[in-house]
């Protein structure tokens, strides 16, 4: 999608396959930097201090992150070791695992000197494929949200936390029907909830804003009131993990959102592409959530009255805070998964008609 005009992803190979960059999502959207990863620790790094975020970029870091690990030494310990080390970065998204599963099986059985090309030519798969995923589940979300365009003449979509190309290689997850919408011609504005404490929606915002969708960013606590009267079609989210019984684990804010949605007759939709399924964690209670730093909650992170960035201490460093990262929502409030070979119910049958490879393990 855009940045300035001009087409861009998250994260894009540099330095003849040494290196990849990308964008760093810290200092969005007060500053636009990039960054260069060029070995095992930067890719780590970059997953765990959400330099790269949203659970399918994590996902196309982690296989870059082998792929640079193992142009410096191939045998199959620096392997076992660059997967352990990325493993250990975020639990929540299984895109995670499955990206490093299948770098792993890719990788083993070959020579050690054949790994390191091999290695970079999956990854770039595993991120072309991420991109071409996300603009497919744009195009069957699109079905869904032209009968409640034309119901309108207009279309307000809400979503939570960043779930946009920012969060994956390119076209995003839940963003995608809304970027098809806008490119069918369709009025659509999209209700932005802020998603303390690290606001991703202020991502959301931005990379509306780069590609011209009309957006409203809200506090999270005023979701409820917008749904209650009338003021969206639908939400649309992303997911960190879907468990096989349709049950979904994404950003903190997630399930009152779905409860708001039920109570007002809404659809709620997850958008996700199969790198998100984790068809062998049967039901939500099974996802670990990842519980993140308190000073996520005591200190802010803006810009000051020259524009530079700044950080703002709204707690003190004693004050005892939670931090819990993602909720699950039961599969019972989700209208339907939006992935990239259709919609589906959410449940076991509906994944298992989509993907009926993945039945019997
Ligand atoms: O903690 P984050 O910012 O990595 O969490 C991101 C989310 O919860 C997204 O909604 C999810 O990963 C889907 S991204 C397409």
């Amino acid at each position: 999608m855009n940045v300035n005009g001009a087409p861009t992803r998250t994260i894009w190979p540099v330095a003849r396959g040494r290196a990849v960059d990308i964008i760093d999502q810290t200092t969005l959207p007060h500053e636009y930097r990039t960054l260069r990863l060029s070995t095992l620790e930067d890719a780590a790094r970059a997953i765990r201090s959400m330099q790269v975020r949203g659970a399918p970029l994590i996902g196309a870091t982690a296989a870059y992150g082998v792929a640079l690990a193992i142009a410096r030494r191939a045998d199959d310990t620096a392997l076992a070791d660059a997967v352990a080390t990325l493993a250990g970065t975020r639990p929540t998204a299984i895109n995670l695992r499955w990206a490093l599963a299948r770098m792993r099986a890719l990788l083993s059985p070959l020579p050690a000197a054949e790994r390191a090309d091999a290695a970079w030519r999956e990854a770039a798969a595993i991120a072309d494929e991420d991109a071409e995923q996300c603009r497919r589940i744009g195009e069957h979300g699109l079905q869904l949200l032209r009968p409640l365009a034309e119901k309108r003449g207009r279309l307000d979509i809400m979503t939570h936390c960043n779930a946009g190309w920012l969060a994956t290689v390119d076209h995003g997850t839940a963003l995608s029907p809304v970027y098809a919408a806008f490119g069918a011609g369709i009025a659509v504005h999209v209700w932005v909830s802020e998603t303390r404490p690290r606001n991703q929606g202020l991502l959301t915002a931005w990379e509306l804003g780069q590609h011209g969708v009309p957006y409203t960013v809200i506090a999270d606590n005023a979701a409820g009131l917008l749904l209650a009267s009338g003021k969206a079609d639908a939400v649309i989210v992303g997911a960190d993990r879907v468990a096989a019984n349709g049950d979904v684990a994404n950003k903190i804010g997630t399930y009152l959102k779905a409860l708001a949605a039920r109570e007002a007759g809404l659809p709620f939709y997850v958008a996700v592409p199969r790198s998100t399924i984790d068809f062998a964690c049967p039901t939500g209670i099974a996802i670990p959530i990842e519980e993140r730093g308190g000073e996520e909650l005591r200190i802010g992170l803006g810009a000051d009255k020259d524009g530079h960035l700044a950080r703002v201490r709204q707690l003190p460093a004693d004050a005892a805070v939670a931090n819990p990262a993602f909720d699950i929502t039961p599969a019972k409030f989700v209208a339907a998964l939006i992935t990239e070979r259709g919609a589906c119910n959410a449940s076991e049958a509906g994944l298992l008609a989509l993907y009926p490879e993945t039945r019997g393990g």
